[in-house]
C-alpha cells in the first residue's frame, strides 16, 4: 500500500513515525506545504493532515492529481464527508479519521467514519490498526470522538502532571514519580481493555474496607472529579 501524508505537522508527523515503526516495509511519504504534490498522484491512500481551514486550499491542488481508485483519509476535525466529497473527483474514496498523537507509540486510538458505499474504509482501518486500536462510528459522532480520543491525551497529561506532583510532595524524585504514575495508568488501562468487568468493579477490587484507597477516593469525589470530567469532554465536543 503506497501511502502519502499531506501535512508535516503534529499529527502528520506522529502518523509517519507510527507507520515507520509498525510497518517499515510500507512506502510512506510525507509532504509539507512547499513540496511538489505529484507523489500524491501515485498513492493508494492519501492521509490529509492539515488544519480544517487549510483543507479546501490543500485539496484544490491535490484533488486533480489523485488516482481514480485511491482513498483520501482526512483527519481534520469538523470537516464533513459531504464537504470533502464536493472537493474530490468521482471514484476517489473518502474516509474521516480521528486519531490521537500516541499513534507514534503504536498505542493510538482512531475513530473512523465513511460514506455508505464504504470505499476505502478497509484501507484506513489497516493503516490505523497498525498503530493501535480503531473503531468505526457514524459520522454524526465524529465531533464526540474528537473530544473523547483526539483531545483525550491532553486530559490524561493534566492528571499525570498533578499525580507526579503528588509523588514529588511525598518525597519521590520526578523520574521515579513519573514512572510510578505512567506505569500505573498503563496498567489500569490494560486491565480495563482486558476485562469484561465494569470499571466500578475493578475499583472495588483495589479498595480494602477501611483502607487508604477509600480515603483517596473520597477526596476525588469531594473534588467532583466525575462531573468535571464529563462536563469537560462534553464542552470539547461542542466547541
Ligand atoms: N494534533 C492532534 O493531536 C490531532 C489529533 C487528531 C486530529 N487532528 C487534526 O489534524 C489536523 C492537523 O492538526 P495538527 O495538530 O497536526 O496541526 P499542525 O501541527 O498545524 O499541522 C498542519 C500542517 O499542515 C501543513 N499544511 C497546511 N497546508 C498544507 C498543504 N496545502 N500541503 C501540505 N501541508 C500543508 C501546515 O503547514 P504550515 O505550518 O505552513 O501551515 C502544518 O505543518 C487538524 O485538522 C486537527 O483537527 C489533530
Amino acid at each position: 500500500m503506497d501511502i502519502v501524508i499531506v501535512g508535516n505537522g503534529k499529527i502528520g508527523h506522529a502518523i509517519a513515525e507510527g507507520l515507520r515503526r509498525a510497518r517499515p516495509s510500507w512506502p510512506v511519504r510525507i509532504l509539507g506545504r512547499s513540496d511538489d504534490c505529484a507523489p500524491a498522484g501515485e498513492a493508494d491512500v492519501v492521509l490529509l493532515c492539515v488544519k480544517p481551514l487549510q483543507v479546501r486550499a490543500a485539496l484544490a491542488s491535490l484533488a486533480p492529481a489523485l488516482k481514480h481508485d485511491s482513498t483520501l483519509v482526512s483527519v481534520a476535525a469538523k470537516t464533513t464527508l459531504a464537504f470533502l466529497r464536493e472537493l474530490l473527483p468521482q471514484g476517489v474514496g473518502v474516509v474521516r479519521a480521528m486519531p490521537n498523537l500516541p499513534v507514534s507509540e503504536l498505542v493510538g486510538m482512531t475513530a473512523l467514519a465513511c460514506e455508505s458505499d464504504a470505499t476505502g474504509i478497509a484501507c484506513a482501518e489497516t493503516i490505523f490498526a497498525a498503530m493501535g486500536r480503531t473503531v468505526r462510528v457514524e459520522e454524526r459522532l465524529m465531533d464526540a470522538a474528537t473530544a473523547m480520543n483526539g483531545c483525550g491525551p491532553a486530559y490524561a497529561y493534566v492528571i499525570v502532571e498533578a499525580w507526579i506532583d503528588a509523588g514529588i510532595k511525598l518525597g519521590f524524585s520526578y523520574e521515579t514519580s513519573r514512572t510510578l504514575v505512567a506505569q500505573t495508568l498503563l496498567g489500569a488501562a490494560a486491565s480495563v481493555l482486558a476485562s469484561d468487568e465494569h470499571p466500578a468493579a475493578l475499583k472495588t477490587a483495589v479498595t480494602t474496607p477501611a483502607g487508604c484507597t477509600i480515603e483517596g477516593l473520597m477526596q476525588l469525589e469531594d473534588g467532583r472529579i466525575r462531573s468535571t470530567i464529563v462536563r469537560a469532554i462534553i464542552a470539547a465536543a461542542k466547541a
